[in-house]
């Protein structure tokens, strides 16, 4: 084959992005794990590209083959003031191992290193494709975090944990509290993020915050609500025991749903008041970053959807 030829994917090829993103991902998972990630339409996953180019218009690349023109490989990033994201990243499966995805994770290390920020991603524990992808290209873990499921009761979940009450919706006006804590907690700014959760403009968000009767922002969780992706995060909180208020509000705006959310692994007791409501584990995964430090304190709740921090 010639030269693997990369552009910027329009809104023309979204159809085509929604396609190659759920027949990857389902493919790998299938063949890897006797699991499909995408139990929707092909077409519904077009939410990838619906909100990352709402969130950031053209910053996504496509590999096209060189002969046929097909879309064999595509991948989203996130530039933030702090730092980059990496999104999701796929290739088709008939070009696995051709360096689809090296072609574009160079493009996108470049665009990094020309702006001096470091590029951050969450890459399964568990694909070593992946991990041997983004390890050869400088990045390193340093964290790890289990991604947990669990079917919400249609009632909700009759359990309670202490603080549940000093839960509330959060707003716009809640803010400028967010994106300090997340900066405080964990070093990273994406106000514009937070602006579009509450903005909720699709209504498939929702966000929760955590209140001290002093009226401290300590703890804030989003989740979405649509057929390619129904995830609990991002969010940050100050402890543990936050954390468990946070993640009972939001779990049980899915009742009937199985929604899925990722805690670090190190949170034994928020974890084990996980399984306590009847929670498991379906797979691990490393916070990784090329060229910087990262780290964070208290909780964090990284997701997939958007995936920019
Ligand atoms: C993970 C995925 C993106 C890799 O795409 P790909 O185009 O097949 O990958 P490439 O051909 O560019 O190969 C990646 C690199 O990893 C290397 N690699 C793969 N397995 C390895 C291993 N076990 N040890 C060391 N290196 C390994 C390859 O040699 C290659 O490096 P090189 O080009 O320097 O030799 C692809 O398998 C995929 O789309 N999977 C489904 C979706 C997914 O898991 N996405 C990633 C998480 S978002």
């Amino acid at each position: 084959m010639s030269e693997l030829q990369i552009r910027t994917m329009t809104r023309e090829d979204w159809p085509d992005v929604a396609e190659l993103i759920h027949v990857s991902t389902n493919y790998w998972y299938e063949a890897n794990r006797n699991m499909r990630i995408f139990r929707c339409r092909p077409d519904q996953v077009a939410l990838f590209c619906r909100v990352y180019e709402d969130l950031d218009p053209g910053c996504c690349l496509v590999v096209e083959h060189p002969e046929t023109g097909r879309i064999i490989g595509s991948c989203f990033y996130h530039p933030r003031e702090t730092h980059i994201s990496l999104g999701i990243m796929n290739a088709h499966p008939s070009y696995f191992g051709i360096g689809v995805a090296r072609k574009l994770l160079e493009e996108i290390c470049q665009i990094a290193d020309e702006r001096q920020l470091p590029l951050r991603l969450f890459s399964s524990a568990m694909n070593l494709d992946s991990y041997s992808l983004y390890n050869r290209a400088g990045f390193s873990p340093y964290a790890s975090f289990q991604d947990m499921f669990l079917d919400v009761p249609a009632e909700g979940l009759a359990v309670s944990v202490p603080g549940v009450n000093h839960v509330r919706d959060a707003t716009l006006d809640d803010l400028v509290e967010i994106v300090k804590l997340e900066a405080k907690l964990a070093g990273i700014n994406r106000e514009k993020d937070w602006r579009y959760f509450l903005g909720n403009s699709e209504g498939i968000w929702h966000v929760s915050a955590y209140e001290t009767p002093d009226n401290e922002l300590s703890g804030v969780i989003a989740s979405i609500a649509d057929p390619a992706s129904r995830m609990i995060g991002p969010g940050v909180a100050r402890d543990e025991d936050i954390a468990a208020a946070l993640l009972l509000s939001e779990l049980n705006q899915h009742a009937g749903e199985t929604p899925v959310w990722l805690i670090p692994t190190e949170c034994q007791s928020l974890a084990q008041t996980l399984y306590s409501w009847g929670a498991r584990n379906c797979e691990l995964h490393f916070g990784q970053v090329r060229g910087g430090r990262a780290g964070f304190q208290g909780v964090l709740f990284p997701t997939f959807m958007p995936e920019t921090a």
